[in-house]
């Protein structure tokens, strides 16, 4: 048995491989176009493992994706592949419809016609799963409720509205053509391996490197946090037992505000790594330009994955963040090659004979 996952070069899609690895025998084909955002060191661990099929590949490349379908008939197929980052939407949206929407577009094509010439038994158990985000419900007030399945999309970046776009996408091709598809709908993960863009990994990044730490206006925006492996166990749940064309919203119980979660990190780093000249992590905050459209709040009401499904998070943000500080402090190489961008050579240096296909 085999599953296809697209953009497992990134931060998700690698935890979600390696998870996947340790737990079953089942082969992974692995689908990244590698941009910035792919890195294949990430997955060292499993790159010599026979049951993972890495493929340097792109989801709008309908050619390409009809072919590793039939070559290796996986029985679902989960979409990471995307351009994620908020601020690179708002300078410049073009990859993000390309990808976010036209590619997960090619890619229901694709995974169309593979259902289409399958048996019936194969028919029956075949998976597509759409990874989505939280964002697509737009900005929640402080009191507001927290978004359950039923809230409308109000996407307010490009970002989350290419999201948003590809999530209507998926549910049209279950309706139309019943393809056996399932959403989730997640909100910000943290943990190994994190493009040291996003919050949480630039700013343990800019910490220990004596750099400022970068507030948006006033910081006191709110996110819920999610340790990224409990985001892969929920994608496992949903696969397993989702009932089809349903979305499922996965959260972590840990609203915080920016500062706030910055505060925790400095916290720890003064604990882990403390400076030498004595002062805290936190004198290097520095509030800065807020981002544009900034939404001011997400919250998730997971208690359909909970109670439907019986999913729940295993790491509390407290456990989590201090795995994950500790991960990065233990990982500098990592860190190192990523901000430096020599990840980009990892293959060739690892792999003089090319092990991409
Ligand atoms: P990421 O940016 O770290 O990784 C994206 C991966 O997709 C990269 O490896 C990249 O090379 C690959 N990719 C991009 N365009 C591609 C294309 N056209 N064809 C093939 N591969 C391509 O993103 P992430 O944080 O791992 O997010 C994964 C998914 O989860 C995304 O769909 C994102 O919207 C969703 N999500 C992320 C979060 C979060 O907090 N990071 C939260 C909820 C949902
Ligand atoms: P980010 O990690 O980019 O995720 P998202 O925009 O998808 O929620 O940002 C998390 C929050 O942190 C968001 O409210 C923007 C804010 N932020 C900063 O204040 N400073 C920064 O340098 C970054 C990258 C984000």
């Amino acid at each position: 048995m085999t599953i296809l996952v697209t953009g497992g070069a990134g931060f998700i899609g690698a935890n979600y491989i390696m998870d996947w690895l340790r737990l079953t025998d089942e082969c992974v084909v692995n689908v990244d176009k590698l941009t910035y955002a792919g890195n294949l060191e990430s997955l060292e661990s499993v790159f010599d493992d026979p049951r993972h099929i890495f493929v340097n590949g792109d989801i709008l490349d309908a050619e390409l994706m009809d072919s590793i379908l039939q070559e290796h008939t996986p029985r679902a197929i989960i979409n990471f592949a995307a351009e994620s980052h908020v601020d690179r939407s708002i300078h410049a949206a073009g990859d993000f419809i390309q990808t976010n929407i036209v590619g997960t577009y090619t890619l229901l094509e694709s995974a169309l016609k593979f259902w289409n010439s399958s048996s019936v038994k194969e028919k029956e158990s075949f998976r597509f799963l759409h990874v989505s985000t939280d964002e697509v419900y737009g900005s929640l007030g402080r009191n507001d409720a927290p978004f359950s399945e039923t809230n409308q999309y109000k996407p307010n970046s490009p970002y989350s509205a290419s999201k948003a776009s590809s999530d209507h996408l998926v549910r049209a091709f279950y309706q139309t053509h019943g393809l056996p598809v399932l959403t989730t709908n997640c909100s910000n993960n943290y943990g190994p391996y994190q493009f040291p863009e996003k919050l949480i990994p630039l700013i343990i990044h800019n910490a220990i490197s004596g750099e400022q730490l970068p507030i948006y206006g006033d910081g006191k925006q709110i996110r819920d946090w999610l340790y990224v492996l409990d985001h892969c166990s929920a994608i496992r749940t949903v696969l397993s037992k989702g009932a089809l064309g349903e979305m499922y919203n996965i959260g972590g119980k840990n609203e915080m505000e920016n500062i706030s979660v910055v505060n925790v990190l400095c916290d720890i780093l003064d604990a882990l790594q403390p400076k030498t000249d004595g002062t805290s992590y936190r004198d290097q905050i520095t509030f800065v330009e807020d981002r544009l459209g900034h939404d001011r709040r997400y919250a998730i009401d997971s208690t359909k994955i909970e109670k439907e499904l019986g999913w729940n998070p295993s790491e509390t943000f407290e456990s989590g963040i201090q795995l994950t500080v500790q991960w990065y402090l233990e990982n500098q190489t990592w860190v190192e090659h990523t901000t430096s961008g020599s990840y980009r050579n990892w293959i060739k240096k690892n792999y003089s004979t090319g092990a991409t296909t």
